[in-house]
């Protein structure tokens, strides 16, 4: 019977068969020692010469690192190996031969590593980051499922810009300009006119022209958006779904942040209510902490590092100066120079993870808007009508998945949080 590693607790003293890729050898006279791998984790399958035939023999003695084999023996249980089983090997199959193999067990650069993106996504780190990212897509799916939101699907293709026109990616659409999606919001907020809670969750696109660690070309992003949702109301709403999605993979990915060699104790301190400071308070904090921030403008990376320093999980800022935030954000009734929005910054200097805020509900106050940031009145009328027919207070927010990924697994860079990421310098493989 063939069976996946990860099924070898109820085969033991079985015969059974797996099928995978060899990805270590040790060799001690007459044994051979081969980790075999499946996807679903490591198995040592232990080769005595004494009980294969002379062609298996030879096929296990050959055996290199990748190449593709099924192997079928008894399991044992034994705790030095990895995993804890072991397979008994009674033949071997070889199916398909792996000349020298690109990434060894030693080190590499990152640039050698991304070349080989295709080949680097079989290494185990890798394996951990990747079901990581899995759980918390799912995670993310069953949030808001379980709790009436409807999946409302927005346009790859858009006419208009939605997070300003500077990282626009631009194509060619059968003679007229079309751009990749920067953000799926403006079409939550049709859905949630319509089905009161919706979300949707899939690839955006920004032409980010710096090279840093956290900003991608192509990153995903889950928009919920909420009809009668005040800034209070999206900010719970945020906070309480963080707790939750980052709950989940302790729960059930454990093994993964193990091998990742993850801080568990700073993920188990991820419980609401998380902090809420202003844009004053958060300014006011770097200001003490000596950093050249100039009161106004954004937060950049280094200034997010400190302010997320000051708390255990994470910060919640609102009510930014309204200049330096997209137009559709809604002005605060009691400080007309200030909007209603939110960023989260994760701890432990992982930068901003969600964005988002109470959207600008009034017509008037909206076409004003539009024409302030010089936007392309046209392609917004569809947009106006929202507030043309039944407006309503709403709110919503956008989480970007692989810095939430890169924060959970506590690794620098977020280009590993992606099966095969796409940056300024890089579109392959
Ligand atoms: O703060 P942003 O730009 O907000 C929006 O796009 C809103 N329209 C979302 C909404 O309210 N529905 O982006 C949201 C999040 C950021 O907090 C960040 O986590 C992520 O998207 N993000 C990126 N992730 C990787 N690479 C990039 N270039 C990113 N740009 C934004
Ligand atoms: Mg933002």
């Amino acid at each position: 019977m063939r069976i996946y590693i990860d099924q070898a607790s109820g085969h033991v003293g079985e015969e059974v068969e797996i099928a995978g890729w060899l990805y270590n050898k040790r060799s001690s006279g007459k044994l051979r020692f081969l980790i075999l791998r499946d996807g679903t984790g490591l198995m040592q399958a232990t080769v005595s010469q004494a009980d294969v035939s002379e062609e298996d023999w030879a096929v296990a003695d050959e055996l290199t690192q990748e190449s593709s084999l099924i192997a079928t023996g008894t399991i044992t249980e034994d705790a030095r190996a990895p995993g804890g089983y072991e397979l008994h090997v009674k033949s071997l199959q070889l199916v398909g031969r792996s000349e020298d193999y690109p990434i060894t067990p030693k080190e590499h650069g990152t640039e050698f590593l991304l070349d080989r993106r295709h080949l680097w996504v079989r290494s185990q780190k890798q394996h951990a980051i990747l079901r990581v990212r899995a759980e918390v897509i799912s995670a993310i799916r069953d949030y808001f499922d379980s709790r009436g939101y409807v999946l409302f699907d927005a346009p790859m293709f858009t006419p208009n810009a939605v997070e300003g026109t500077t990282t626009l990616f631009e194509t060619e659409y059968f003679g007229a300009r079309a751009y990749l999606t920067q953000s799926g919001q403006l079409y939550q907020e049709a859905g949630c006119m319509s089905l009161g809670k919706v979300y949707c969750f899939g690839p955006t696109f920004r032409a980010e022209k710096s090279k840093t660690r956290r900003h991608l070309t192509e990153f995903w992003m889950v928009e919920p958006e909420v009809a009668f949702m005040d800034l209070d109301g999206v900010m719970e709403l945020a906070e309480d779904f963080t707790q939750e999605v980052v709950a989940r993979v302790l729960d059930r990915r454990g093994e993964e942040l193990k091998t990742l060699e993850r801080n568990i104790a700073a993920l188990e301190r991820v419980k609401k209510p998380f902090p809420r400071i202003t844009y004053d308070e958060a300014a006011r904090i770097l200001k003490e902490k000596g950093t050249d921030f100039t009161y106004g403008s954004d937060f950049g990376g280094a200034d997010e590092t400190v302010l997320a320093e000051q708390f255990d999980r994470p910060v919640m800022i609102h009510r930014w100066p309204a200049g330096i935030k997209a137009f559709y954000m809604k002005r605060d009734p009691d400080d007309p120079t200030r909007s209603l929005g939110v960023d989260m910054l994760a701890p432990e200097g992982y930068g901003e993870i969600i964005g988002g805020g109470q959207r600008e509900d009034s017509l008037e106050e909206l076409e004003k808007r539009i024409e302030e940031h010089n936007l392309p009145r046209k392609f917004f009328e569809w947009y106006l009508d929202l507030r043309r027919y039944g407006t309503v207070p709403h709110s919503g927010f956008g989480l970007g998945l692989e810095r939430t990924v890169a924060w959970i697994c506590g690794i620098r860079h977020i280009r590993e949080t992606i099966p095969f990421p796409r940056m300024m310098y890089r579109l392959e493989p």
